[in-house]
Formats: structure tokens, sequence, C-alpha cells
């Protein structure tokens, strides 16, 4: 298997829903936003949401393709926030009408809100806003190389990087020196889902150095 790092075109958008959704699907988050799963429908809405913000400002899609089969089997959507981004009030984005609103909105404003409380609005600093590989292919080496590729251009520009982990993405993250600044857990049994979700505000230092 050989593995390569690519930009996405608008082409792979399907593609790129495709491993996200399916890598996050069975996660406590996901069952309680979306009590019906990943219908067909759901990636439909997600393909055209994700097209809707293609050529969004300062924003990055790559993947991790095999090139012995061309199945992509890794993602991941980078950004930079800079004083523009940080100072532009995002346009609401449409809820998917058969997922659990409420569920959506409390996660997607606490993960907001502990990105601002930790970095503030006034610093540049780049930031993965999804890191994701298709299940069956963890372990390879997807993750890593996604991760490296935004953690490089951080060095190189002498900024912060900030993420948001799930409990499986945290020990990848320590390895790249990223370090927890701040924790969350959103109780989800209002939703459906009797369990709690803890997420970690993880930060990393701009480095000179880079694990192989
Ligand atoms: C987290 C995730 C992106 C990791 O991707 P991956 O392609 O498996 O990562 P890599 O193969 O590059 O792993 C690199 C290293 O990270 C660590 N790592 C990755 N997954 C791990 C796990 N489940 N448990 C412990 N360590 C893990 C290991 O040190 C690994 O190196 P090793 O395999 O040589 O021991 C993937 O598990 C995933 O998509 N999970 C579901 C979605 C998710 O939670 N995404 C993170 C959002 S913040």
């Amino acid at each position: 298997m050989t593995l390569k790092l690519v930009d996405m075109t608008e082409a792979d958008t399907a593609e790129f829903v495709n491993v996200f959704s399916s890598a996050f699907a069975g996660g406590p988050v996901n069952r309680a936003m979306l009590p019906l799963g990943n219908t067909p429908e759901y990636l439909d809405f997600l393909v055209q949401r994700e097209l809707k913000t293609f050529h969004k400002r300062n924003h990055w899609r790559l993947a991790v393709v095999d090139s012995d089969t061309s199945e992509f089997i890794g993602v991941a959507l980078w950004s930079l926030e800079d004083e523009v981004a940080l100072n532009t009030t995002p346009e609401p984005r449409n809820l998917y009408p058969k997922g659990n609103a409420e569920a959506k909105t409390a996660f997607t404003g606490m993960i907001r809100t502990a990105r601002h409380a930790v970095m503030g609005k006034e610093r540049t600093y780049w930031h993965l806003n999804i890191l994701a590989t298709r299940p069956g292919h963890e372990r390879k080496g997807a993750g890593r190389m996604l991760l490296k590729w935004g953690t490089d251009k951080a060095d190189k520009d002498g900024l912060d990087t900030f993420l948001d982990a799930t409990p499986v993405g945290r020990t990848l993250y320590e390895k790249f020196g990223f370090s927890v600044v701040r924790e969350q857990d959103l109780d989800l049994s209002p939703y459906g889902v009797p369990e709690v979700y803890h997420s970690a505000s993880m930060v990393r230092p701009p480095q000179g150095q880079q694990p192989t």
C-alpha cells in the first residue's frame, strides 16, 4: 500500500463526506445528533453543504489516497484563523431537518466557545477542523500525514495550532506536540444517548522539529 497526500477538488466531495461521516458514525455525539444514522439523504445533504463552502477563504481540504486502489482513506479540513476570519460572523449553517437540532447546537456551541476561550480573537493560528480515517484503515499512517501537513505550515509560519480532540485522537496529537489546555464534557442524555462526551482543546506551539 502506497499512501499519497493530495489536495481535494470539488469532484472529491462525496468521497470526503463518505470518509468523515463513516469515521464519526459510531461516536456518541453522532448518535445523538443523527438518530437515523448516515442515511443516503443525510450524506447528500453533507455533500451539498461542503460544496457550498468548498472555496471558503483560508480553508484547505486534503486527502490521503491509496495509490494502488485510488481509494480515499483519510481526510482533513484545515483553516488559517486570521484577523479577518476571527472577526467575520459565520454564516448560519442549515441544520439537517431529520437530525437532532438541539444536540447539534449544543455540540457545535461547546466546541466554538472552547476555541474562542482558548485562542481568543486577536492572534492568528492554524486550526484542524476535521481529521478522519476511513474505518478499517486506521493505524496505517493517514492521520499522521494529514496532521503533518498543517503542523508543517504552522512551524513555517511560527504559529500555534489548535484542535478539539476526540478521545481516540488524543494520542496522535500528543505525539505531535499538542497539549491539552482545556477539557469539557457534554452530557448527551437529554438527546437520547446516556453517555457523556469528553472533548479536549489542544494547542501546539510552533516547533523546529517534527516526529518522523
Ligand atoms: C484519530 C484518527 C484520525 C487517527 O487516524 P489514523 O490514520 O489511524 O492515525 P495514524 O495511523 O497516522 O496513527 C499515528 C499514531 O497515532 C496514534 N494512534 C492513532 N490511533 C490510535 C488509537 N486508536 N489508539 C492509540 N493510539 C493511536 C499511534 O501512536 C499511531 O502510531 P502507531 O500506529 O505507529 O502506534 C482515526 O482513528 C479516526 O478517524 N478516528 C475517528 C474520528 C476521530 O475521532 N477523529 C479525530 C477528530 S479530533
